[in-house]
């Protein structure tokens, strides 16, 4: 006892040693217990008790050693297990938001008809925003219920844009014609939000200045545009409409991109979507721009990239696309 009270084991050799020593069937606590059955009866009574707790020593030992020198052991062995050769894991790659992917398909189909993209600031002022788009002072447009004004400058209102058409306004009070460019970007509206609503959404406008464009160009680009998009034979139909800044205006809908025009729920049966509002550029916007309305005519138009997105990926749900939720956002990760 006294022996075995001493060893000190300070390594797992040590712990093999000590092991060899006592535990082994030719071991000493074996040994002993050989020992032991030569004995007599009486003395088994009193020596018993002192085998057993000798024995028990010996092993709580070994058991206690083994905890502290094993724990390292297996953990060097974890290592040589692993193959350190293999690649390492990948970092998982973001994706695309699903607005920039046909926000740019939409861009790359203009480009290629030579529009260029013109920017503009999202906070804007009521000329460019309205009174230069021909909007009558009293224009429901104007309301608290569609805008978000920011404060009052001089007594004119700042507002966060409506529309992209202020872009239109800044770049012909910018420049000559002919004009040809699409304006992306965000624009606000007061409405409470929703799955069909939302405070901010996204457009693409478009403007075409030139002498002698006709409705006909404006049909022709249009039509062009959502063979590219949903694909040809897809159908186009125009509606008679209005806007301020437009004259003639009209909505173009396009056969339902779902149902290929047999009537579903997206389009309500009807076999058609409403998917962009356009129209001539109107005189009074081109001469509040500084552009002579007896030499240039124009088209524009105005989309909302979350619609086309809407009807391209199916998804029906306006708030999907602002809530950063990846379960939504990682079902784009194939698309470039
Ligand atoms: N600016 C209009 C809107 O926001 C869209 C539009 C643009 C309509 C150009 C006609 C011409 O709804």
């Amino acid at each position: 006892t006294e022996e075995i009270e001493q060893i000190t084991l300070l390594s797992a050799a040590d712990v093999e040693n000590y092991r060899l020593k006592f535990l082994v069937s030719k071991g000493v606590v074996k040994g002993l217990f050989e020992e032991f059955k030569t004995v007599s009866s009486e003395e088994k009574r009193v020596l018993g008790k002192v085998l057993n707790e000798f024995k028990q020593l010996a092993e709580n030992k070994y058991q206690e050693a083994q905890e502290l020198f094993g724990k390292s052991n297996t953990n060097t062995v974890k290592l040589e297990e692993g193959d350190l050769t293999l690649p390492g894991e990948g970092f998982q790659l973001g994706s695309r938001h699903p607005l920039s992917l046909v926000r740019k398909e939409i861009v790359e189909i203009f480009k290629k008809l030579g529009f260029v993209v013109a920017e503009g600031p999202e906070i804007e002022d009521d000329w460019h925003n309205f009174s230069a788009l021909n909007f009558p002072p009293e224009h429901p447009a104007r309301d608290m219920q569609d805008t978000f004004f920011i404060k009052k400058q001089d007594g004119n209102d700042i507002a966060l844009r409506t529309h992209t058409s202020s872009v239109q306004v800044r770049l012909m009070e910018a420049g000559k014609p002919p004009f040809r460019a699409i304006m992306p970007g965000r624009v606000y509206r007061n409405e409470a939000i929703s799955a069909r609503a939302h405070c901010f959404f996204h457009q693409v406008e478009g403007l075409y200045v030139d002498e002698d464009v006709s409705f006909a160009d404006l049909k022709q680009t249009l039509f062009h545009f959502v063979q590219e998009l949903y694909g040809e034979g897809t159908k186009v139909r125009f509606r008679p409409s209005y806007f301020p800044f437009t004259e003639p205006s009209a909505e173009m809908d396009i056969s339902c991109t779902i149902c290929k025009g047999q009537g579903c729920q997206l389009c309500k049966g009807s076999g058609w979507v409403e998917i962009l509002g356009c129209g001539m550029v109107d005189p009074n916007v081109l001469e509040n721009c500084g552009i002579d309305s007896k030499k240039y005519s124009g088209f524009a138009f105005g989309m909302g990239i979350e619609r086309i997105t809407n009807l391209k990926y199916e998804i029906k749900d306006l708030r999907l696309f602002s809530e950063n939720d990846v379960r939504f956002l990682s079902q784009f990760e194939t698309e470039i």
